[in-house]
């Protein structure tokens, strides 16, 4: 039998607003079992060999460190900023101080695997065109209560650049997101107006890090206005794929529930993902890098 992708209409609202919500894509047993492996996975990840990484968007944020930087091919837990006094003291029990997991769940952990490299997702990424899908990276998202971070206005595809641009996110809501617990919101249509003007590399040299970098000839679209900004509803168990050209941003969890959130990224494989990037993926040993494909 063949797996289904997207019916015309939904490749055709994923066309014109960059983001199209699938509700109850997972089943509710597979939301509980994502759910639970999230879970154990912060009551059992070390403490006492971690390097206290912590991770945001906000440009100036110092996010380059060996930790983040080799993540690729591991799965890391990288902490909130809020999970720390002032004196750098961790404020929070461990599982509920962590911001992120990634980037290799996909590869790495098989309950997550299962949930990104399949048929269904393979149908879906050659619904809306890809050619050649790789996974390119994955994360859980715990947006912790009261502390779970803001993520201000972004472009996926300015973090996982490719020429073209081609990324898409793959976010499936774990728990339900609402509006006082940071749920995602979209400037609809954006995908068409804002430019991939920029976009985030590595930085070697004396300070390993990240850094941005123009890409030459692309003018910067305006900012989006507050306004702008939707926030659909948002059940667990439900995907929302990402156009990662789309403005779109959540704010800080001011709940006392987490929100937890599985995500992958594809790129296509058709198109160039050079060595500027700050995500590497190691290379096999025929050469040229490991991406997990989602054809054979
Ligand atoms: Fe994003």
């Amino acid at each position: 039998m063949v797996t289904q992708g997207l019916t015309p209409e939904q490749v055709s609202q994923f066309e014109q607003n960059g983001f199209l919500l699938l509700r109850d894509e997972l089943s509710s047993e597979t939301v509980k079992k994502l759910y639970n492996e999230t879970a154990f996975m912060l009551s059992q990840f070390s403490l006492a060999d971690h390097p206290m990484t912590k991770f945001s968007t906000d440009e100036e944020a110092h996010i380059g460190d060996d930790y983040f930087l080799g993540s690729s091919d591991k799965i890391r837990f990288f902490f909130e900023q809020g999970a720390f006094s002032p004196t750098g003291e961790l404020v929070k029990p461990k599982a509920k101080a962590i911001n992120k997991i990634g980037h290799a769940l996909h590869n790495l952990n098989p309950t997550f695997n299962d949930s990104t490299v399949n048929d269904r997702n393979r149908a879906i990424a050659q619904s809306i065109g890809f050619k050649n899908p790789y996974v390119l990276q994955s994360m859980i998202i715990c947006k912790q209560p009261e502390i779970g971070g803001k993520v201000p206005s972004h472009q996926d595809s300015v973090f996982l650049y490719t020429d073209p641009p081609s990324a898409v996110g793959f976010w499936y809501a774990l728990e339900d997101c609402t509006a006082e617990n940071g749920a995602l919101s979209f400037v609809p249509g954006s995908h068409k107006w804002a430019n991939i003007a920029k976009r985030m590399i590595r930085v070697d040299g004396n300070r390993k890090g990240t850094g941005f970098i123009k890409i030459e000839g692309v003018e910067a679209s305006r900012e989006p206005l507050d306004e702008e900004f939707i926030m659909p509803q948002c059940p667990a168990g439900t995907l929302v794929l990402i156009h990662g050209s789309l403005l779109h941003k959540s704010e800080t969890n001011r709940s006392q529930k987490s929100r937890y959130a599985y995500t992958f990224h594809m790129i296509e494989g058709e198109y160039k993902y050079d060595n500027l990037n700050w995500l590497q993926v190691p290379p096999t040993e025929e050469g040229g890098a490991n991406f997990t494909r989602l054809y054979a």
